[in-house]
């Protein structure tokens, strides 16, 4: 049964993220363009009840992770009780969310109790001023409780996720390998990648190189490499004596599609093979016009044997179309 989400180059997708909702609390450029995006109709959206047959299916088929993302996930209104529903499914191993964090003082007790077992955060500054700057709304100082939160509440490891741009952020790189001395958290630098409307260029890009000379030559005795688990896109490193742990996400200049395990359920119901492309198949269509489950995973094992070896390389990304970041959710 697995077989159904092996790909031609032998991968298996035993991982899959799904995005709940299209909307989010904040506007970060380099997600969504300043004009915001087309939502798409409400009526065009999965119901709860088409997300959980659709979650069940992947995970009878060899998915033993899910992730939730958005927009921002936690904005959708049953975010608990669907937590709930998905952390019941049989075979499931791992429940993920990446979030902004502005909601989790709120919520993440009750997410937590509900099954959610890894949490990744987003924040791309530690400046209060640049956070109104980034992301267009204001709320730095309720991630930062967010993230001692979820220490707190056991998450380990907490991931912090900074997508890293040339004159935005890039002078903070040191600050946040700072943060690490003391709090037990894995920094993860992100290379800044292209979306449409996200006026991405290859000048605002830090590459991996770049970030890890920046922390090498202030931190003599590190950053040291530690292992990577299978299935992670991440390069794990560590400061000697420090208690967190820090990493890089590495899409543009040293791509992991070799080992590439992931498939993507949007909003609306497409299924999305590749992080990048238009490549994509609507599973909403297909349910609503009567597929059966077993329909429903050839539809998707077609979908899997279209993808690519590799993703085109960041400059070709950048005048391929895609969707706007908000509406795949990283
Ligand atoms: P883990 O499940 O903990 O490994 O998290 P993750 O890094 O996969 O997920 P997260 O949502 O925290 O994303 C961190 C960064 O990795 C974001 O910039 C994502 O867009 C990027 N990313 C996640 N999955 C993929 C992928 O399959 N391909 C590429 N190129 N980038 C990815
Ligand atoms: N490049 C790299 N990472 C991005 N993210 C959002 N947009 C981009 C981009 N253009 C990150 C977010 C979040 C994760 C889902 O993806 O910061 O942590
Ligand atoms: Fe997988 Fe596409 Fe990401 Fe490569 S770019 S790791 S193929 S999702």
């Amino acid at each position: 049964r697995a077989l159904a989400l092996t790909d031609t180059f032998g991968r298996h997708h035993s991982y899959l993220r799904i995005s709940l909702t299209e909307r989010c609390n904040l506007r970060c450029q380099y997600c969504m363009p300043a004009e915001g995006v087309d939502l798409t109709p409400k009526d065009d959206l999965l119901t709860t009840r088409e997300l959980l047959r659709l979650a069940q299916l992947f995970v009878a088929n060899g998915v033993n992770k899910i992730r939730l993302t958005g927009g921002e996930p936690t904005v959708r209104k049953d975010i608990v009780e669907l937590t709930g529903a998905l952390a019941r499914i049989p075979g499931l191993r791992t429940l993920a969310m990446t979030t902004n964090g502005l909601a989790l003082t709120r919520k993440l007790p009750a997410l937590k109790e509900a099954g959610l077992n890894a949490l990744n955060i987003s924040l791309d500054t530690l400046r209060p001023d640049r956070f109104e700057k980034f992301t267009r709304r204001r709320g730095h100082d309720r991630v930062l409780q967010a993230i001692d939160l979820a220490l707190e509440l056991g998450y380990d490891p907490v991931k912090v996720n900074v997508v890293v741009m040339r004159d935005q952020n890039d002078d903070e790189i040191l600050d946040f390998v700072e943060l690490t001395r003391e709090k037990a958290i894995n920094v993860r630098f992100i290379e800044f990648m292209p979306f449409d409307g996200n006026l991405w260029s290859g000048r605002k890009l830090v590459s991996y190189n770049e970030m890890f000379q920046t922390i090498a030559s202030h931190f003599p005795g590190g950053p040291i490499r530690c292992a990577d688990p299978k299935g992670e896109v991440a390069k794990n490193f560590r400061i000697p004596g420090f208690k967190g742990s820090l990493s890089f996400v590495t899409s543009m200049t040293k791509a992991f599609c070799g080992d590439c395990n992931r498939v993507r359920l949007m909003a609306d119901g497409n299924l999305k093979v590749c992080l990048f492309g238009a490549n994509e198949v609507s599973l909403r269509e297909a349910m609503r016009d009567g597929a059966s489950d077993d329909e429903l995973r050839t539809v998707i094992w077609a979908a899997i044997q279209r993808k690519k070896a590799a993703h085109a390389g960041m400059f070709e990304l950048s005048r391929t179309a895609n969707r706007a970041m908000i509406k795949i959710g990283g």
